[in-house]
């Protein structure tokens, strides 16, 4: 499906989860081409970093610490980024934590976290930038995704369930802006060779044998799949091919699709 593309060259971008992987990637290529990139991260000294590296290629770029797990870090960032910026032209929701545990194995306070983000996050960012987006008319509200969000695996509970509210958010806001101008579209990558397995440890190995076939993308694929979904206004870009495949195969055959998840994913 496809809704109004955005050109990217002097539109204000809010890139959250940008001190490092997708987010990181995101932000440089659409610096890049001409954006405003403000970036969001915990890390303060990462994100200056990354700023000044940006601005030595000739982008632009605004290091906009903020913990996304905090409701009032949540109400500061966008009184600051309304007050400096204006409404982002175009939202990228990609901050994300969460290992790979089965529920009962999951400290409270962890599952909370792992529900924070992405799908808090993503859900009061959005909520807060709205309004300016609707009135602007146009924009963009993108939604970085898992293939757990369409194919769940065993021993994941928690992660899979932030990444389905997600996926939930992305389709109700679709239907409640068409026609408003500003689009929302979802990017749901197979595996990145980001540092995301290495930030949240035991994860990895609890990749089902079966998604092994589905070769790992760059982050920098990853954010040229971004900035091409923001200018042609496409809804959903699931990728590589092979993860579409399985997607495919998942919807079509679902029982199959659980059953080969189960039997060659983590077991207790
Ligand atoms: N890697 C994969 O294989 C893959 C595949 C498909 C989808 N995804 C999804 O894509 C998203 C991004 O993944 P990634 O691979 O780029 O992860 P990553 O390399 O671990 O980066 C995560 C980013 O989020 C930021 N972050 C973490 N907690 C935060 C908080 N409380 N407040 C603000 N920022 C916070 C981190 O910076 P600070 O630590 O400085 O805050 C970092 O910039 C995740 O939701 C992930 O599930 C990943």
């Amino acid at each position: 499906m496809r809704g109004t593309g955005v050109g990217l060259t002097g539109r204000t971008v809010l890139v959250t989860g940008a001190s490092q992987g997708i987010g990181l990637a995101t932000a440089r290529t659409l610096a890049r081409r001409g954006s405003v990139a403000l970036l969001v991260a915990r890390g303060a000294e990462a994100l200056d970093e990354q700023v000044e590296r940006i601005t030595a290629i000739g982008g632009r770029a605004v290091a906009l610490p903020a913990d996304l797990a905090d409701a009032d870090q949540i109400d500061a960032l966008v009184a600051r980024v309304l007050r400096e910026h204006g409404p982002p032209d175009v939202l990228v929701n990609n901050a994300g934590v969460g290992r790979w545990l089965f529920l009962d194995d999951t400290p409270p306070a962890e599952l909370a976290g792992m529900i924070a983000l992405p799908f808090g996050a993503a859900l009061h960012l959005t909520r807060a930038f709205l309004p300016g987006m609707r009135a602007r008319g146009s924009g963009r509200v993108v939604m970085v995704n898992s293939p757990v969000s369409r194919l769940p695996i065993p021993g994941a509970t928690g992660y899979a369930a932030s990444r389905y509210a997600l996926r939930g958010l992305t389709a109700a806001l679709r239907l409640d802006l068409r026609g408003t101008g500003v689009g929302v579209t979802e990017v749901i990558p197979g595996k990145v060779s980001s540092r995301y397995f290495a930030n949240n440890p035991g994860a990895e190995e609890r990749i089902p044998v079966v998604a092994r076939l589905i070769p790992t993308v760059s982050p920098e694929q990853v954010a040229a799949r971004i900035a091409r979904a923001v200018e042609r206004g496409r809804d959903e870009v699931v990728f590589p091919w092979q993860l579409r495949a399985f997607e495919v195969g998942g919807r079509l055959f679902p029982g199959l699709t659980s059953y080969l998840a189960w039997r060659t994913g983590t077991r207790r």
